[in-house]
């Protein structure tokens, strides 16, 4: 693939960071749009990365900081509302003024990262706005060739799932859980990011929906003892019975950070499992939770990875 110029949104995030590090590597110029470059500047070590303090709600603006990119990605989402985010705002209503703002542009693709799960009619206010956001971005794209990646949930070096999950059962002998029969199928991060780089170079993921699930089904329980095991922990993991789990979940809503809340509660009510495979299209098969989380729990420093990044970047260009 030709170097490509890529705009990311919500790049210094999680997945966003990951990808910034592919993508760079690969000898792409990368421009992330953040609140706080301040806040991010370990993806400074990044050749070839920019980091631009901007507002993306800010739809008059947006055309401008996006012109003279071949794609954007728009990987921006909240878990839970707080300090005046709202799920419809960033999910629902910012990818119409991203797919807005890439047509005003002249920008030719646009990568979307929504959620298993994301549908108008779900139980949970975070999965409706997605699947409203979904929809938006598609009727307003236009020309923009659009593709929308619904991931499970995702795990790696870094993450907010297992590093959460392995830290509280470092505390604790037993650890009670809501939801712990919900289903899910965990992703490694590294997978998600082949999938998109993929698609930045193929056409026939264009205006298509791709679902990204790990190869194995779990129960949150059995999620929660594979991190166990994989952390090296001898660890009595309970369910909570319904209303329990509900109290659980209530409480936690209200600690600083919202650990878990009652909105996420919901949105386990469905499976987070996929109908299709996404990664076949890639010819990807994704690694399994069981044979990753023992390599990195504990050792997810984002500043340590893009290090690593900028290392292999210098070996590529030192043999170029
Ligand atoms: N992680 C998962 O397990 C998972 C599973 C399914 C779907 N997803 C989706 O995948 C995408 C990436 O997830 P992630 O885990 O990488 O997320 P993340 O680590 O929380 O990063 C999200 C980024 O979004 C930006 N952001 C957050 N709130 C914002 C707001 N109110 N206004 C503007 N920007 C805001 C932040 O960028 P700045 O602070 O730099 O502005 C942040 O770096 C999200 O859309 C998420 O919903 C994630």
């Amino acid at each position: 693939m030709r170097p490509l110029s890529i705009v990311l949104l919500g790049g210094t995030g999680f997945v966003g960071s990951h990808l910034a590090g592919r993508l760079v590597r690969d000898g792409h110029r990368v421009r992330v749009l953040t609140r706080d470059p301040a806040r991010h500047r370990e993806l400074l070590v990044l050749p070839s990365l920019e980091l631009v303090r901007f507002d993306v709600h800010d739809a008059a603006h947006l055309p401008d900081a996006l012109r003279g990119a071949d794609a954007v990605v728009n990987l921006v989402g909240i878990l839970h509302e707080g300090g005046g985010a709202r799920f419809r705002r960033v999910h629902a209503e910012l990818p119409r003024t991203v797919a807005l703002a890439c047509r005003s542009a002249g920008v030719p693709r646009l990568l979307h990262v929504s959620s298993i799960g994301a549908e108008e009619s779900a139980p949970s206010a975070y999965l409706r706005s997605k699947g409203l956001g979904e929809r938006l971005l598609r009727e307003d794209a236009g020309p923009v060739a659009w593709t929308v990646f619904r991931p499970s949930v995702i795990f790696g070096p870094g993450d907010q799932f297992v590093n959460r999950f392995a830290r509280l059962l470092r505390l604790a002998p037993v650890l009670p859980i809501a939801r712990a029969g919900a289903r899910l199928a965990p992703v490694y991060v590294g997978d998600v990011v082949e999938a998109l780089v993929g698609a930045l170079a193929s056409r026939t993921t264009e205006r298509r929906v791709l679902e990204l699930c790990g190869p194995d089904v779990y129960t949150l329980g059995g999620i929660v003892r594979e991190v166990a095991r994989s952390a090296g922990l001898r660890r009595l993991v309970i369910g909570l019975p319904g209303p329990l789990g509900w109290l659980q979940a209530a409480v936690l809503g209200l600690v600083p950070g919202k650990p878990m809340t009652l909105d996420n509660y919901r949105s386990l009510g469905v499976d987070s499992v996929c109908r299709e495979n996404g990664f076949a299209i890639f010819g990807l098969v994704p690694a399994s939770l069981a044979s990753l989380a023992p390599t990195y729990l504990g050792a997810g420093r984002k500043s340590a990875r893009l290090d690593a990044w900028r290392r292999a970047t210098a070996g590529r260009d030192a043999t170029t």
